[in-house]
């Protein structure tokens, strides 16, 4: 080769290096001329598309549909940059277990007991999330009836933006040599991909921890052809009902930071819709809403029927997580989930550590802090405010060196386990009430338990040795995981717990709830509204399973995914159709 030639490939390397370093990791400001507070918004408004929630699949779907129409997206928070509680990793936490009516984070206690959180931000839960990034299984895909090759090209469009390798510190690498060791294999390395075995996963973190969002899909709109309205919450889709033909989505009511109300329909033209991606509990409450919904239900509320669904609401499930918390030696680093075991047993093994964990001076365990509404110290149903006040003070009062370590955790896969979603009352600002049904199916209870043992063996395995005390048997930081002065009522009589009882009295939300508007029972395989024109749902509520280990990646995919279908179905269709 001569020199001119080593000359270009070497400023091409250069060039490479420095879009690498300055465009995938710079943080995205966020200054889009299309986004502004709702009270800007005209009474009525026009447009081709309507997207309710602009979340983890609405916001890449808002994106690609502006290439070519019209696109209003209605979020009903803020927006999430510049503010550090969502931009930084050392701040997780940061914004879950800030409980106001303004927090992005806006808290649920499912009828389980179990405390939970749903996003109300621009990005979704893509701005308050641990941040793992990992696909669906081939076999998930394939499940899903979606083409192959579109998924793969959604997942790029997606990653290209927001997914990065992680930096993998002693205390993680610990984990994922341990997972080796104890046979959860082949080591897969770095990759997105979900296969069998041990990997280390995609983050959404940069290696300066910072937070990219679904939010930051939005530099791929066409600034002409969206807008995004924050602090707009829809109340209500309106329909158009003649006799003979399915009552057709035409428009939306919301309502500004002002509280004022506005009106927004859709143009002329038959191929124009409505889509919600509120997620899985807003999605299927708006449509009961809006009146599609079971009837009798509907009509407790004076809610007027648009059409009898009794499925809206139903198979909603969340992953039940348990994890069991291993003091170190060793200082460890801070970190979110980077490592997974993907066992056959129907189990995922992920981990997070660090020793002073909410960014600020206060100690506290992150993940599975109690001032997010983590609380393993109770079974759920005694999760009470004055449980939780207590285990926070509690955890005030501990010395630091009580925080050095980690916690090993697992969730199950499905599940299999299903419950469902009802009004309490007419304001979408408010929570539906949900249950899950935790560990109702003995399935989901048997991959609990071995998932346990899957932890056992990691924490007492070799490679993971320094990391924990030579004189803290795993039945003992079982014990130390489950009861707390806490927990006031007597315990079980057996001088350790039983890993049935542990995965019930331990359990948690890794925060995948899923369902609600589940294909083929609400809305079909295109996700559109089943007996209904012109209404789709696109999020994580058409889910019957999660999808991956960790469901984001697919969330926003299927954003994408969606979008570039209804663009190719158009295209063909009706090429001289207004826009
Ligand atoms: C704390 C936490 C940690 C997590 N960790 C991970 C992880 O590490 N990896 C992973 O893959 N997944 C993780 N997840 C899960 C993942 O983030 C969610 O599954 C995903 O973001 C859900 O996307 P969605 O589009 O269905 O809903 P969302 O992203 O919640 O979007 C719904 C949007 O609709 C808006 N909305 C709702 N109702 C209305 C209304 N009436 N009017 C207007 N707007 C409305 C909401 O404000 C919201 O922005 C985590 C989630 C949380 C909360
Ligand atoms: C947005 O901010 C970036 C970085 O600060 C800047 O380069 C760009 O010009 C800004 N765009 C607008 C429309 O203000
Ligand atoms: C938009 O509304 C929010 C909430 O009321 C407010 O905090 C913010 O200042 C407003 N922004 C602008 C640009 O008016
Ligand atoms: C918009 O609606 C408000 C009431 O919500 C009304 O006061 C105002 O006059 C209306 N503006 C226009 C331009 O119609
Ligand atoms: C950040 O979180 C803290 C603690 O929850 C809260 O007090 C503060 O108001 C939040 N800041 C922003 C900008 O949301
Ligand atoms: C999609 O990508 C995965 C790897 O991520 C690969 O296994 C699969 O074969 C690809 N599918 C298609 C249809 O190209
Ligand atoms: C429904 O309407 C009836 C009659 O107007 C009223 O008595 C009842 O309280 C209403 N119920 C609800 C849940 O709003
Ligand atoms: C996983 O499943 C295999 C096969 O059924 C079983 O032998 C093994 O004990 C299980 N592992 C754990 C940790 O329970
Ligand atoms: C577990 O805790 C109970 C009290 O809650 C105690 O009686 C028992 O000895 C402990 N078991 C182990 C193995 O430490
Ligand atoms: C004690 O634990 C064992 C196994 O861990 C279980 O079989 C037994 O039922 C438990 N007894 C009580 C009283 O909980
Ligand atoms: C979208 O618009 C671009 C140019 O703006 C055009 O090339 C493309 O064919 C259009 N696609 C669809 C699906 O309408």
């Amino acid at each position: 080769m001569g020199l001119w030639s080593w000359r270009v490939l070497l400023a091409a390397l250069a060039g490479i290096l420095f879009f690498s370093q300055h465009c995938r990791a710079s943080q995205y400001v966020g200054n889009y001329t299309f986004m502004q507070n709702a009270s800007s918004a005209a009474n009525i408004s026009y447009y081709d598309y309507i997207i309710i929630g602009g979340g983890t699949a609405g916001c890449p779907l808002a994106a690609t549909l502006s290439q070519n129409y019209s696109v209003l997206v209605l979020e009903r928070g803020g927006s999430p940059y510049g503010n550090p509680n969502i931009s930084n990793l050392a701040a997780f936490g940061a914004a879950l277990s800030d409980t106001s009516a303004t927090s992005p984070a806006q808290r649920f206690i499912s009828e389980d007991g179990v405390i939970n959180s749903r996003a109300r931000v621009l990005g979704g839960g893509t701005c308050l999330n641990a941040g793992f990034y990992t696909r669906a299984s081939p076999n998930y895909v394939r499940d899903a009836g979606w083409d192959g090759k579109a998924v793969n090209e959604s997942y790029e469009w997606v990653e290209k933006v927001v997914a990065f390798e992680p930096q993998m510190k002693q205390w993680q690498t610990a984990v994922r040599e341990g997972l080796l060791e104890i046979g959860v294999l082949p080591n897969n390395g770095f990759t997105f991909d979900h296969s069998y075995g041990t990997k280390v996963g995609g983050t959404i973190f940069d290696n300066d921890g910072h937070r990219h969002t679904a939010a930051d899909l939005l530099q791929y709109a066409n600034p002409n052809g969206i807008t995004v309205l924050l602090h707009s919450t829809v109340y209500r889709i309106m329909f158009r009902i003649k006799d003979g033909s399915k009552p057709r989505a035409h428009g939306v009511i919301f309502r500004d930071e002002s509280g004022h109300k506005h009106k927004a329909y859709l143009n002329h033209g038959s191929k124009n819709e409505i889509i919600v991606s509120a997620g899985a509990l807003g999605s299927p409450q708006l449509l009961m809403l809006s009146g599609i919904g079971p009837a009798q239900h509907l009509k407790d509320h004076n809610i007027s029927i648009v059409f009898d669904q009794p499925l809206v609401g139903q198979g909603m499930s969340d992953n039940p997580m348990n994890a069991i918390f291993v003091p170190s030696p060793l200082p460890v680093e801070v970190s979110l989930i980077q490592v997974v075991g993907i066992t056959t047993n129907g189990t995922y093994i992920e981990a997070a550590s660090g020793e002073n964990f909410a960014g600020s001076s206060s100690r506290d365990y992150g993940m599975f802090s109690p001032k997010i509404g983590q609380l393993s110290k109770v079974p759920p149903k005694q999760r009470t405010p004055e449980a939780m006040r207590k285990a926070i003070e509690l955890m005030n009062n501990l010395e630091q060196v009580a925080f050095r370590g980690g916690f090993i955790l697992e969730k199950i896969m499905g599940p299999i386990s299903t419950g469902h979603l009802q009004l309490q009352n007419r304001d979408p600002n408010e929570n539906p009430s949900v249950i899950f049904n935790y560990f109702k199916h003995p399935r989901d209870l048997e991959r609990c338990i071995e998932g346990i043992g899957f932890i056992e063996k990691v924490i007492e395995s070799k490679a993971f040795s320094p990391f924990k005390y030579e004189n803290m048997p795993v039945s003992l930081l079982m014990n130390l995981t489950a009861s707390s002065p806490v927990n006031l009522l007597p315990r079980h009589t057996n001088s350790s717990v039983s890993a049935e009882q542990f995965c019930r009295d331990t359990v948690m939300t890794i925060w995948h709830y899923h369902g609600g508007c589940q294909v083929g029972r609400v809305v079909d395989r295109d996700y559109k509204v089943l007996g209904v024109e012109s209404l789709r749902v696109v999020d994580g509520s058409t889910f019957n399973f999660c999808p991956g280990t960790n469901p984001q990646a697919t969330v926003m995919m299927l954003g994408r995914y969606v979008g570039v279908k209804i663009l190719k179905e158009r295209l063909g269709a009706a090429p001289a159709e207004t826009m």
